[in-house]
């Protein structure tokens, strides 16, 4: 690597340093250079030396040892964007006093819906289409991968006495069918903030204040009323469409495929939450108050950094990850 004689260093600084330097320099380089030479040289004749004298190299090897070939050059990684992502929004929560909880990603149904006030047969259950364990017969009772990070709110709530606020960022799965913007494995970032005196306007404020530290004061946003069983009332939240500029159409007229012709791309559902829920983990529903909101991650990297399918996140292709140092 230092001393090949056709690219190793030694020979690339003498071809692009030392011989185009100015003649009024090119005493100072080669003495400089001179100094690096001996330098290296003396390095490998030490590494040599320890290697004759090495009791752990065959003597049979040492005469093949060629300390001048070049070494392995290992590349260096970078986090994914998924991650880059959910530092950025941790950070945005961690200054307005947010700190950061996990929990497990194989759940009880009783955390992932019961406690949230999704009792057995109601309808959402359809909507987060579940895997479950394949588990002995003997086992305890079902185990699934939890659908969204909810329960890490009810987790949360059994530990800690009001005030909370948290986020919660992870992994969670749902039998969807992949496509442009549905994944069977997503990452979310919940939110939960319990208080005393917590109002809708507190939950409006830190979104928008969320949205804007994000994407910047331009992107344009909605409320639409929706329904959760955890909240009440609850929401969805949407931007405006990043690939069709909101216009519902691509380049060429026809329906943009991202946000299906609507403009809008949702990307989370929240609320306050509802009172049944503090039944579940011994909160006085008549003293607190508090918001709730789970976001989709993977979503909204895809519309902070232009990217227009979320399976380049789970298909660890180098071309995609390096554009993304
Ligand atoms: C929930 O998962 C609720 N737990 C959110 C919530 C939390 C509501 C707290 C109220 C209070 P939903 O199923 O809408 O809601 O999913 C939340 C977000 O996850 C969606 O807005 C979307 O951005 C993202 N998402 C949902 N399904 C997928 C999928 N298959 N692939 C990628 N992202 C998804």
């Amino acid at each position: 690597m230092w001393v090949g004689r056709k690219s190793g260093f030694l020979t690339r600084i003498t071809d692009n340093w030392l011989r185009p330097s100015p003649a009024d320099l090119k005493r100072a380089v080669g003495v400089e250079f001179q100094k690096l030479k001996s330098h290296v040289e003396a390095k490998l004749e030490e590494k040599r030396l320890e290697i004759e004298a090495s009791e752990q190299v065959p003597a049979s090897a040492k005469d093949r040892i060629d300390l001048s070939l070049p070494g392995v050059i290992r590349p260096i990684g970078s986090h994914h964007l998924v991650r880059t992502v959910m530092q950025e929004i941790e950070d945005i929560f961690f200054s307005i006093g947010f700190s950061v909880v996990e929990g497990p990603e194989i759940e009880t149904p009783y955390y992932n819906f019961e406690a949230l006030n999704i009792p057995e047969h109601h309808p959402v259950r359809d909507d987060m289409d579940t895997f479950y364990l394949d588990l002995p017969k003997s086992a305890p009772g079902p185990l699934l991968l939890r659908t969204h990070t909810s329960p890490v709110q009810i987790r949360t709530m059994e530990k800690r006495r009001p005030p909370v606020r948290v986020i919660v960022p992870g992994k969670v799965y749902r039998r969807d069918n992949p496509d442009a913007t549905h994944s069977f494995v997503f990452h979310q970032i919940e939110g939960l903030a319990v208080d005393t005196d917590i109002t809708f306007c507190d939950f409006t404020g830190t979104i928008e204040y969320f949205v804007k530290q994000f994407f910047g004061e331009s992107v344009k946003t909605r409320f639409r009323p929706s329904y959760f069983p955890f909240t009440e009332p609850s929401v969805e939240f949407d931007v405006s469409c990043i690939f069709c500029g909101g216009s519902g159409t691509g380049a060429s007229g026809a329906t943009c495929g991202k946000c299906k012709g609507s403009g809008w791309i949702e990307l989370f559902g929240a609320g306050m939450v509802d009172p049944a829920v503090y039944g579940f983990v011994n909160y006085d529903a008549k003293k607190v108050s508090g918001f709730a909101f789970g976001m989709g991650m993977d979503r909204l990297a895809m519309l902070k950094y232009g990217i227009d399918d979320i399976q380049v996140f789970f298909q660890n292709d180098v071309r995609f990850l390096k554009q993304f140092p």
